[in-house]
């Protein structure tokens, strides 16, 4: 993952804190705004306060060089908790992006009807991604910045099946979104000591499999990013009526090739997935 020295940096539903405290460590960025989902309380029951506390004495110290602050119930979803912050920041970070797991019926319902329209899990997935980038882009990345969000996660199902890559750029009715994923590039966690990836509702440290960071960054500003992230990695390549954009399948050889892709389990669930995730973005 590439953290500039000279970079305002945010980080989003940082479970406990110790990516904060990690790029706090190893990466001294200009500033740091580290932001949890979770209350003090909760934080606390769940993980312990010891990140929490060392990212708050950081920002008291007089020696720091780093401008530091930690918020807690901050949802990237909320427009109250994101005007708190101002358009300052080049870098904005949620790793390992999860809703949480709901605790009721009712709870479930509330979260999983938008406008009636009844959300899958995949859907209220992509849903709080989308918003994190339209947020960032909107509200929280300067305009003479480095202009760059990135989520990492895990290159397994469920996640592969968010197409993470393309699915949340696509324009609704009312948005066209004007910024893109311009990549990947593996995550090494190794780049982060102490950092613990967390279950999103426990205590757990979550197995280290595979993952990936992927960047976004707005239109205008997609030939600097490439410039500064030069080994990235490309998006999958899509072909059109040559493959299956859905799957990112493809090229086909013969007609039987498609034939069977079409048929098969995985395109059919990911052609319900499409179906629900065009349904939410026709419902904006
Ligand atoms: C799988 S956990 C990963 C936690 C942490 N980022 C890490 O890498 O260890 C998913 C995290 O997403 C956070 N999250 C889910 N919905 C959110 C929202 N609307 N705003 C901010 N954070 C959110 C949860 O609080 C949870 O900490």
């Amino acid at each position: 993952m590439v953290i500039n020295k000279e970079w305002s940096v945010l980080t989003i539903g940082d479970g406990d804190l110790s990516f904060s405290r990690s790029i706090f460590d190893n990466f001294q960025p200009k500033k740091l705004t580290a932001t949890v989902l979770d209350s003090v309380t909760e934080l606390t029951n769940k993980y312990g306060s010891e990140n929490l506390d060392y990212l708050q004495q950081q920002r008291d110290g007089a020696l720091s060089l780093v401008d530091c602050q930690v918020i807690t119930e901050f949802d990237i979803t909320n427009s109250d908790n994101i005007h708190q912050l101002t358009k300052e920041y080049d870098l904005v970070i949620f790793q390992f992006p999860l809703v949480p797991n709901f605790t009721s019926q009712n709870e479930f319902q509330q979260h999983t009807q938008a406008d009636e329209l009844p959300l899958s899990i995949n859907t209220i997935n992509r849903r709080l991604l989308r918003l994190f980038l339209v947020n960032s882009f909107d509200y929280l990345l300067a305009e003479d910045g480095a202009q760059l969000a990135y989520i990492s996660s895990k290159d397994v199902k469920p996640y592969t099946e968010w197409d993470i890559e393309y699915s949340l750029t696509k324009s609704s009715l009312t948005q066209l979104p004007e910024f893109s994923c311009v990549g990947t590039m593996p995550f090494v966690i190794e780049q982060f000591p102490g950092y613990k990836i967390r279950n999103v509702d426990r205590d757990k440290h979550v197995k280290d499999t595979a993952s990936l960071t992927y960047v976004w960054t707005s239109n205008k500003n997609r030939d600097v990013a490439l410039e500064l992230l030069p080994t990235m990695n490309p998006l999958p390549t899509l072909f059109g009526e040559l493959g299956c954009d859905i799957c990112h399948a493809g090229p086909f050889e013969t007609e039987q090739e498609k034939i069977s892709h079409l048929a098969g389990k995985k395109h059919k669930r990911m052609s319900e997935y499409e179906v629900q995730w065009q349904g939410y973005l026709l419902s904006l």
